[in-house]
């Protein structure tokens, strides 16, 4: 039997045809408001990790306007972590005014109503003029909160369709395991971009912008074996997540992922080149050998981490169900959520973790790392506005997509999809 080689990735997924997408989702406040009813309000969002509140009564609270709330989560007496509305059951005042810190009781500032880290009420001043008043009816609203990984996700539907975990697993559960409990240090943006969200989380689910975009800063990172071309390793599309495998120079600190923090002979192969063009990569990667005070060995790693096993492997972005973006190394990891506010209009968190570093090396290597991924960050934001105001021209009402573009593709693909089953339905 005769078989054909593949030739695209988007040939495997021929639910995604290979046409012009339109531009409307980007620029239209009426499909907007789909959006927010029939997927943020009914999906998992990620809203930050188990070590921001490591101990009983530490909180943080996060507005989130594309569900039209505002968020408490936080860690009680057993451990455990649980998400409020920010709403007194009393006359509605916000309970929280800090976005975070220690507490025994939650507080209303209005009339003093108070309510224990499980969210009952337990202090009502002139309770006795009430009208039978009872307690028991009046905690603070329950939002559904689970952990994936160390990963806070709440959910806005009471009854959640599926659990964190069976929203995860069909493509993540291969990526349990990574490390993330152990690269805890780092650094973090924050910035409120005018664009739409998905045109935030398109410019960093495809690579072929890096030749042009980061021609000064990182393109040397690129594979050189591939024409010069990030074309990827592999591309995989799951029912909602997308996730993509890119290779890269292993002669360059930025092209060679074990270089990071691991030293030894992946240091060498990507100082080898890297010395004489990046004086000061090369420096600093010098100066930060061996302090970080945890080495992940790629082969020690999860079998989702590079999943090609490609020797020439960089790195994978892995995009979680609507707006959340988490680039996985050995010794590093990037994890960006592209939240909205408007239908034009996003807040955009940005953090990298690494291990934490023993040495003042270690630590210059960290502070160097950051500028760099500044700067590379900023070549991506760079384009957001921009684009955003070209399409809302409404000069181009498609925009076309080659194969690496897959994932951009395929996030279009899902929004839509799950907006038409909710209108059939
Ligand atoms: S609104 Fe909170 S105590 Fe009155
Ligand atoms: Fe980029």
């Amino acid at each position: 039997m005769m078989t054909t080689q593949e030739t695209f990735f988007t040939d495997r997924y021929p639910e995604l045809g290979k046409g012009p997408v339109p531009v409307e989702p980007y620029i239209s406040p009426e499909y907007y408001e789909r959006e927010k009813e029939q997927i943020f309000k009914k999906t998992w969002l990620q809203i930050g990790r188990v070590e921001e509140i490591p101990n009983a009564g530490d909180f943080f609270v996060k507005e989130l306007e594309v569900c039209d709330t505002e968020i408490i989560v936080v860690r009680n007496k057993q451990g455990e972590i649980n998400a409020f509305h920010n709403v007194c059951a009393h006359r509605m005042n916000q309970i929280m005014y800090e976005k975070c810190g220690n507490t025994r009781k939650f507080f209303c500032k209005f009339h003093g109503w108070a309510y224990d880290l499980n969210g009952n009420l337990t202090g009502v001043p002139e309770e006795e003029c009430f009208f039978d008043l009872d307690r028991k009816e009046y905690g603070l609203s329950q939002v559904s909160c689970e952990v994936w990984q160390g990963f806070v996700f709440v959910n806005m539907q009471r009854n959640p369709e599926q659990s964190l975990s069976e929203f995860m697993r069909p493509v993540f559960a291969d990526i349990e395991g990574y490390p993330f409990d152990k690269l805890t240090c780092g650094f973090q943006w924050t910035s409120v971009v005018n664009c739409n969200w998905k045109l935030a989380l398109d410019a960093f689910q495809e690579a072929y912008h890096v030749a042009y975009i980061h021609g000064k800063s990182i393109a040397d990172a690129i594979d050189k074996g591939d024409g010069g071309s990030m074309r990827p390793l592999d591309a995989i599309c799951g029912d909602l997540h997308r996730r993509l495998s890119l290779a890269g120079n292993q002669k360059s600190v930025y092209g060679n992922p074990k270089a990071v923090t691991s030293g030894g002979a992946a240091a060498a192969e990507a100082l080898s080149e890297s010395g004489g063009q990046r004086p000061i990569a090369a420096a600093a990667l010098r100066a930060g050998m061996g302090s970080a005070r945890h080495q992940f060995p790629l082969d020690a790693l999860p079998e989702g981490v590079n999943w090609t096993k490609s020797k020439n492997w960089l790195f994978d972005i892995n995009v979680i169900f609507p707006d959340f973006y988490v680039s996985l190394r050995p010794n590093y990891y990037q994890a960006y959520t592209f939240r909205p506010i408007a239908h034009n209009k996003i807040l955009f968190e940005g953090r990298v973790y690494y291990p934490e570093m023993t040495t003042a090396g270690g630590r210059f290597f960290l502070e160097y790392m950051k500028v760099v991924l500044r700067d590379v960050l900023l070549e991506d934001m760079s384009t957001l506005e921009r684009t955003q105001a070209a399409a809302e021209t409404g000069a181009k009402r498609f925009m076309i997509l080659q194969d690496s573009e897959i994932l951009v593709r395929h996030g279009a693909h899902v929004v839509d999809r799950l907006l038409t089953e909710a209108q059939a339905a």
